[in-house]
């Protein structure tokens, strides 16, 4: 009798734990947050890529769009994000979007000389699902940035030890800043 219950009783421990430890695992890839970082900077050199002359802007706003990849329909959609004093933002997202592209996208700029929208530097894609082997709930985003109106007159100078010019002639575009 004695030994009989404590089978019982070490049966409903065996259950009761993997219970909990199924329920748990389980659960956290249900409902996955999520942190989405980045930076938004204005593009002094109007070349759409960071070089040292690139500074923060703060009080930009961005948002995160999450589209369906098959019907393009909306997945998700945050609210607009302000960025830091360092031109950091922080969006979060509950869920896992597998089946959907999503993208931080560019809103606003603060600064009356660097609010044009640049072509390269206007969204970011980032990767919100585990399912895809990227683990950590940490994502982030490629830097995104506004156009200064004019290139500043230190650009030349800085370009010039980047190999910019160069690159450009081989590649056969059109002139820089
Ligand atoms: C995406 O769209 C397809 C086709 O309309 C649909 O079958 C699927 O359930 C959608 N997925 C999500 C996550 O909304």
């Amino acid at each position: 009798m004695t030994k009989l219950s404590e089978i019982t009783l070490l049966f409903f421990i065996v259950c009761i734990s993997s219970f909990f430890s199924f329920s748990h695992g389980d659960g956290a890839g249900k409902s996955n947050v999520f942190t989405v970082v980045g930076h938004v900077y204005c593009d002094t050199c109007r070349v759409e890529f960071e070089t040292k002359l690139s500074e923060p802007i703060s009080g930009a706003t961005v948002k995160l769009e999450c589209n369906n990849r098959t019907d393009d329909t909306s997945t998700y959609q945050s609210p607009e994000i302000t960025t830091g004093a360092k031109g950091e933002f922080r969006i979060h997202v509950t869920g896992d979007y597998e089946d959907s592209d999503c993208d931080v996208i560019l809103m606003k700029s603060p600064r009356e000389d660097c609010n044009e929208p640049t072509e390269s530097w206007r969204k970011a894609r980032v990767v919100i699902t585990t399912k895809d082997g990227v683990t950590g709930n940490i994502r982030y985003a490629n830097n995104l940035g506004f156009k200064r109106k004019e290139a500043l007159p230190e650009c030349k100078q800085v370009l010039t030890e980047m190999g910019y010019y160069e690159l450009k002639n081989e590649l056969g575009k059109e002139a820089a800043p």
